[in-house]
């Protein structure tokens, strides 16, 4: 080894285990624990070789590294390691460690193949697929000089079962789904682990959940965000503007046709804003994630749409909009009036919760979310769960909660501690 091929390997050590420290410093300060299995392996796997053409710096800064881009979407990158680690986590601390474990890795890259192959070790198997060929050429090539060789690549669209009799412990999925496919509960051992960011209300959360017969419960949850799945289980989410840079996301099977809520939303900002304030005083730490999917299952239930408030930073500074926030705030239409949780009301260093409303109905709009807002703090800030079942499951046999249809599945929200639904 040359004395820079040498001093390279040092530096991307160093780099290495300090972004290694930086993780676990964010786990404790989010609650989590690293598996010693992922930190060892996290330390071991030479992220470098799999994002080629970047500088070491760059390679071990804890966002992730875009690969591939259609028009200005990415459809393709190394994932952010600290995302990585906990969904490692999840599937380690479900399935009681990966050591021996068989995995079907769905999206490639190779780094978190490497990952899974360290962790499982010789006794167990990793096989990895994504549906784009530059990405597993790219995938087999920096895993071979990173001396992996015993992970298997596939291209396919994992829609679809990778083989048909196949069975693995764990299925990880690297990219944002709308949907669970049968084929990833199908390929699962009895009571495998399925580790997939799933989008539910417009929200995408990395949910670890455990098979059971036919139907999948959850086991835990992170808040995170993927490019989306492509292929035959790609769904669009559908953008409607209501302002300069401002606009609703619709992402489920949203029953008003978008063209009909534009007409509807047409000029709802320069309407008078009300607001409504929950009335509580929150230190700076609060976790509020749980708080919108709470928020989300209330408001489904009531009349109007439930959708998600996006808006660029301009149209944030220029106070046209204050959302939670501005990559996605709840919000609902509900008969020409617009409601959706506002930015924190900060005092003394501690903040209340708000909602902000426009048009006929504004105030009991925003008096409603709050309403929800203070119910969900009064409960204790339940977490959600969910179950996920076949789409043929009929009404009547499914558990009580929030539904959610889906093509293939039916998925009930719930939030166990307060035995609420
Ligand atoms: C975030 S990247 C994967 C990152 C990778 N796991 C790593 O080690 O960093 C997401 C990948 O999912 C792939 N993908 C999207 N839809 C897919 C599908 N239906 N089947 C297989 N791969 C898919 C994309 O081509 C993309 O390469």
């Amino acid at each position: 080894m040359s004395v820079d091929t040498a001093s390279r390997a040092d530096r991307a050590e160093e780099l290495r285990n300090a972004l290694v420290d930086t993780i676990i410093a964010d786990h404790e300060a989010k609650g989590l624990t690293m598996p010693t299995e992922v930190e060892r392996a996290m330390r071991t796997v030479p992220r470098e070789v799999f994002t080629p053409g970047v500088p070491l710096e760059k390679a071990y800064e804890n966002t992730a590294v875009i690969t591939n881009r259609r028009g200005d979407e990415a459809t393709s990158s190394v994932s952010a390691p600290y995302l990585i680690a906990e969904m490692l986590g999840q599937a380690s601390d479900a399935l009681g460690g990966l050591e021996g474990r068989d995995v079907l890795e769905i999206g490639s890259g190779g780094y978190n193949a490497s990952l899974l192959a360290e962790i499982v070790g010789p006794a167990g198997s990793v096989t990895t697929i994504d549906i784009d060929p530059e990405v597993t050429d790219r995938a087999t090539a920096c895993l071979k000089k990173a001396g992996y060789n015993d992970v298997t690549v596939v291209c396919a669209d994992a829609e679809h079962p990778v083989e048909p009799s196949r069975r693995f412990d764990l299925v990880i999925v690297t990219a944002g789904a709308w949907d669970i496919p049968p084929a990833w509960r199908e390929q699962l051992t009895s009571d495998g682990v399925l580790v997939v960011p799933l989008r539910t209300f417009g929200m995408t959360r990395s949910w670890a959940l455990r098979r059971s017969e036919d139907h999948l419960v959850s086991h835990s949850h992170r808040q995170c965000g993927f490019v989306s799945v492509q292929g035959d289980g790609a769904h669009q989410m559908r953008y409607v503007d209501i302002a300069d840079g401002v606009h609703l996301r619709l992402d489920e099977g949203q029953q008003t046709a978008p063209d009909v809520l534009s007409d509807m939303v047409a000029g709802i900002l320069t309407q008078p804003r009300r607001e409504a304030w929950a009335g509580v005083s929150l230190p700076p730490r609060t976790v509020l994630a749980d708080l919108d999917l709470w928020l989300a299952a209330r408001l489904t239930r009531e009349a109007g749409e439930f959708v998600i408030l996006t808006a660029q930073e301009a149209a944030v500074e220029s106070g046209i909009v204050a959302p939670s926030w501005r990559f996605g705030a709840p919000a609902t239409l509900d008969e020409g009036t617009f409601s959706y949780r506002s930015a924190l009301r900060w005092t003394d260093r501690k903040f209340d919760l708000g909602a902000y409303a426009h048009g006929p109905e504004a105030a009991a709009a925003a008096g409603r979310m709050v309403e929800h807002m203070r119910a969900w703090l009064d409960a204790g800030s339940p977490s959600p769960a969910l179950q996920i079942l076949p789409a043929r499951t009929p009404t009547g046999e499914l558990p009580d909660g929030t539904v959610l249809d889906k093509r293939h599945s039916r998925i009930v929200l719930t939030f166990p501690t307060v035995n609420s639904g």
